[in-house]
């Protein structure tokens, strides 16, 4: 008789015929790894952890969130087996999976029977069939597949899963959207890359809260006439990187409750002043990364967030900005646009709490220009050109200022007036930075870029006594630790 002894089983051969005597259970959480060494591991916050950490014996499993990782499967059975042995342990707890790898090219019918997860993260790259049956005894409440290889996603097989409420698809070709593809019960739909490029009528289901159909770069206005207008329930519809390019308003009639809109590098060269008009909820809009040079459209919406970051913009227009400034804009970013001084017109925002110009070519800061926009809590003019800081600020509520990678020397007691707790002033070329300047309400400051920087042995010149007092005075506020100096200051 000759004897091997594996990991989990004895194998004992005997003469000719192969006999499989198990004798003792594994471990009953370990991780699963198979002679073919795919395999699937337990995972805590993007960490693989050892299973039996995560369930121990008398531990409440109410609140658990299992996420289980498998890569390169060539079978379902090491998942299976991992999952069963998690479940039986925690029968209630939502269960997360990915999958990041199948070494098949094939999907079998009941591939996933008897699993029961929360999400499933399927990356089927290598597939390029998949059985009608393939989720036969399978249930999630989340989808999310995404492949490289463009194949039809079996839509047929998705729509037979119980209870799904989110779909995510990503890089299947999907073309034209045909009526009766989705359960109605779906609220969350993603067909991002998936060449879509026109809709059958009444080819979404009516519930849908999201919609994402980015990167579909064929998708024209033409291929999404009708498509919204029973979309009733939708919050937030996605279009980034598509060919929505030229419109108007009869686009998006029928979103009555659209909250977000992306329409994020469009080639949107310019927009009709009532486009956005038959949209009575909408609250935030992206329209970075296109080409506008102005956009009198705000005045049609009551838009707290608009995002301009990457256009074309090299002026604001003072009148409309009288009118923005009893609007409900809170939030504005300028970020990456042409600008080469702060608009005066930014003034009339007297309710505005976020400001963001960075990267633009600012070269001279005179703190009038922000006169009355008493609200402003966060500023950023983070990589212009800022040579020169002018006046006093009157920003009272002022908590952030982001005024990295410019060329400032010095400040000129500049900022000492403001209630800041948040300031970054890394990567300049600030050389004297007397304590007196800053502001006494600072929690945390970034000095690194400097030549002040406090890690530079060699400078004489060195001011070790003004880290030691930076470091007391953001301490006394209950700030984060100034680590930079931390070796210097005691
Ligand atoms: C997928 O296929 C590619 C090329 O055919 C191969 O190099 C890769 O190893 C496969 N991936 C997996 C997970 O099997
Ligand atoms: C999916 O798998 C393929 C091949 O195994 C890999 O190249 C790709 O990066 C994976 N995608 C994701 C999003 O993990
Ligand atoms: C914006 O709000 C004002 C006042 O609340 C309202 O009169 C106007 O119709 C709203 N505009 C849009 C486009 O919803
Ligand atoms: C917008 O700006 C980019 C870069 O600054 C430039 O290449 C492009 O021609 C401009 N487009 C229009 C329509 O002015
Ligand atoms: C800042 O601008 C205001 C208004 O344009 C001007 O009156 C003031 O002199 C400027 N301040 C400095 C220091 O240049
Ligand atoms: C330290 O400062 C000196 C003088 O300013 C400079 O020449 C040197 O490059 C700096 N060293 C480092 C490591 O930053």
């Amino acid at each position: 008789m000759h004897c091997v002894f594996g990991l989990l089983q004895l194998f004992c051969v005997v003469g000719a015929l192969l006999v499989i005597v198990p004798v003792h259970q594994a471990a009953p959480l370990e991780p699963v790894t198979d002679v073919l060494d795919n395999h699937c591991e337990c995972h805590d916050r993007g960490k693989a952890i050892d299973c039996s950490d995560l369930i121990q014996d008398g531990a409440d499993t109410s609140y658990l969130r299992i996420q289980i990782v498998c890569h390169n499967l060539r079978s379902a059975e090491p998942l299976r087996a991992l999952y069963g042995r998690l479940r039986s342990a925690a029968p209630n707890s939502p269960i997360v999976v990915t999958i990041n790898g199948l070494a098949m090219k094939a999907l079998p019918a009941r591939f996933f029977d008897g699993i029961s997860t929360h999400i499933m993260h399927l990356n089927t790259s290598n597939v390029s069939e998949f059985d009608d049956d393939v989720f036969r005894g399978f249930e999630t409440k989340v989808l999310d597949m995404k492949t490289n290889t463009p194949v039809a996603p079996p839509l047929g097989a998705i729509k037979e899963i119980p209870k799904l409420g989110s779909l995510m698809l990503h890089g299947y070709k999907v073309a034209v959207v045909k009526k009766g593809s989705f359960s109605d019960d779906l609220t969350t739909l993603g067909l991002s890359s998936c060449g879509v490029h026109r809709f059958e009528e009444d080819a979404l289901p009516r519930g849908l809260v999201l919609l994402n159909l980015n990167s579909n770069h064929d998708l024209r206005p033409e291929g999404l006439q009708n498509v919204f207008r029973k979309l009733a329930k939708l919050r937030s519809l996605m279009l980034k990187e598509t060919a929505v390019t030229i419109f108007n308003k009869d686009l998006f009639m029928g979103l009555k409750n659209l909250i977000s809109l992306f329409l994020v590098d469009c080639n949107i060269k310019q927009l009709d002043d009532d486009v956005f008009s038959t949209l009575p909820k909408l609250d935030q809009l992206y329209l970075g990364k296109n080409a506008l040079k102005e956009f009198r459209f705000i005045l049609s919406t009551n838009v707290s967030n608009l995002n301009l970051d990457d256009n074309n913009l090299t002026a604001l227009d003072e009148e409309l900005f009288k009118e923005l400034a009893g609007r409900r804009l809170r939030s504005l970013n300028l970020n990456d646009n042409g600008f080469s001084d702060v608009p005066t017109a930014l003034q009339h925002l007297s309710q505005l709490g976020s400001l963001s110009l960075s990267g633009n070519h600012i070269s001279k800061l005179n703190w009038s220009a922000f006169d009355g926009m008493r609200k402003l809590r966060s500023l950023n003019l983070e990589h212009n050109e800022l040579i020169l800081i002018e006046g006093q600020p009157e920003l009272p509520e002022l908590w952030s200022l982001d005024l990295m990678g410019n060329l400032l020397e010095s400040l000129h007691g500049s900022l000492k007036s403001l209630h800041l707790g948040s300031l970054n002033l890394a990567a300049n070329r600030i050389e004297k930075l007397p304590l007196e300047e800053l502001p006494v309400t600072l929690r945390s400051i970034k000095l690194e870029g400097n030549p002040i920087h406090c890690d530079n042995h060699s400078d004489g010149d060195f001011d070790r006594e003004l880290f030691e007092k930076i470091a007391i005075l953001v301490k006394s506020n209950h700030g984060a630790p100034y680590r930079d100096c931390v070796r210097f200051a005691y």
